[in-house]
């Protein structure tokens, strides 16, 4: 703003309009001044001609001229200083300004000006308040809204064992028992296994920072167990997957933690595309700050990611498009991946190959110095080779 202070630099200046005016309005002014003190001063010799008259006064014009110009100079600098310059410099703040900043009042401002910074300080502050307690309220909303889902989810699978307990001591024929065992139980295990995983997260979110017990962890043992866990428990899942691995080292991680990262992103991509379609996990070496990292890839089709959403995906609380969602899956998983030094990010496109769209996360994780070992772990190209027929009742 410095700048504009300074009638010299003032064409260099992106100035704002409102400097444009006063400058235009200043130029003609000053070239009619000029021409009237011009002929003002020539007016008084009539008896001898135009051309004579001036050449004859010219040091006088030019005098009078340079001594009145400097006077207007001084006046437009007292103008753009004292009030159009703070005028531009608060809404070129506030123009540019994404977050609620308060503004230092300059000196030397004319009394109006710096009343209307201290009003619009004031208005920050008040704005700022209200903008903490509406995150505050928010918050509290979400936190209320969870323990009610976790309410409800914990009593699923109470109820359904009593459920199952009552049908079974009616039943006379055994055959008849292990049917309704066999068809009930792994029902009982997913709503368990979702109110543990909903626990874990909270408690992930609510832990503070903590020493890590660190081991080394081969990822592709990780990554198989991860998907024949959570597949056992979603068995009517219709999925081909395609599994490529390129890292060389084993990862050190912490091992409950991590597997929770892989199982919310796992979980999500199998809610998102409706248990139906393609998923594929994919790893390499990355080396980042001359430190050997591993970054891992799931990535999914049958779903897409708004851009604007991209941005809030790993805030707590922030869930779409799923009835029991509590939006802290992937807030952990962040929490997770940065705690192990790591860092986590989305990225999902909709174009003439993924109709549907497609999602895939990725994040780092710091490599240990033991080589992975290869093993033959026979991952699965499709869920259904995971899980036995489902019986039904
Ligand atoms: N693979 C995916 N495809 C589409 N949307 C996804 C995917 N993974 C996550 N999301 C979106 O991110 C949101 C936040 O996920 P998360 O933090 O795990 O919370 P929750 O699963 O409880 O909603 C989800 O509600 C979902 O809208
Ligand atoms: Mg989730």
């Amino acid at each position: 703003m410095r700048a504009i202070y300074n009638l010299m630099t003032l064409k260099n200046v992106n100035c704002a309009p409102i400097i444009h005016k006063i400058l235009g309005t200043f130029f003609a002014f000053w070239l009619v001044f000029f021409l009237l003190t011009t002929l003002f001063i020539i007016g008084f010799y009539q008896e001898i001609s135009f051309l004579e008259k001036l050449l004859h006064n010219s040091y006088k014009v030019f005098f009078i001229w340079i001594i009145l110009s400097i006077l207007v100079h001084f006046l437009l600098w007292i103008l753009l200083r004292n009030s159009i310059s703070p005028l531009v410099h608060l809404i070129t703040h506030f123009k540019n300004s994404e977050t609620l900043q308060e503004l230092e009042i300059p000196k030397n401002l004319s009394e109006e000006i710096t009343d209307l910074f201290k009003i619009l300080n004031k208005s920050i502050l008040n704005l700022k308040a209200l903008q903490e307690k509406t995150i505050e309220a928010e918050k509290n909303a979400a936190i209320a809204m969870t323990i009610q889902l976790l309410a409800h989810d914990v009593r699923q699978p109470f109820l359904m064992l009593q459920t199952i307990l009552k049908t079974l001591t009616m039943q006379k024929d055994i055959a008849q028992i292990n049917s309704i065992i066999k068809t009930l139980v792994p029902q009982v295990d997913r709503n368990i296994q979702k109110v543990n995983g909903m626990l874990i997260d909270i408690m992930e979110m609510g832990s503070q920072s903590e020493k890590l017990q660190l081991e080394s962890i081969c990822p592709e043992s990780l990554i198989s167990s991860v998907v024949k866990e959570n597949l056992q428990i979603y068995n009517n899942a219709d999925i081909a997957f395609s599994f490529n691995f390129s890292h060389q080292h084993k990862i050190k991680a912490n091992m409950s933690k991590i597997e929770r990262v892989f199982t919310n992103i796992f979980l999500n991509a199998l809610q998102a595309m409706n248990f139906k379609g393609k998923i594929w996990i994919q790893t390499r070496d990355v080396i980042i700050n001359k430190k050997l990292f591993i970054e891992f890839c799931i990535g999914n089709n049958n779903s897409f990611i708004e851009k604007e959403d991209i941005k809030n995906l790993f805030n707590a609380f922030f869930t779409k498009a799923k009835k029991s969602g509590t939006g802290l899956g992937l807030a952990a998983a962040e929490k997770i991946v940065q705690s192990h030094d790591g860092q986590i990010w989305c990225h999902s496109v909709k174009n003439d190959h993924f109709s549907a769209g497609m999602v895939e996360f990725y994040f780092t994780l710091i490599a240990a110095d033991e080589l992975a070992v290869k093993k033959n772990l026979k991952l699965p190209a499709h869920s259904s080779n995971l899980f036995a027929k489902r019986l039904e009742l």
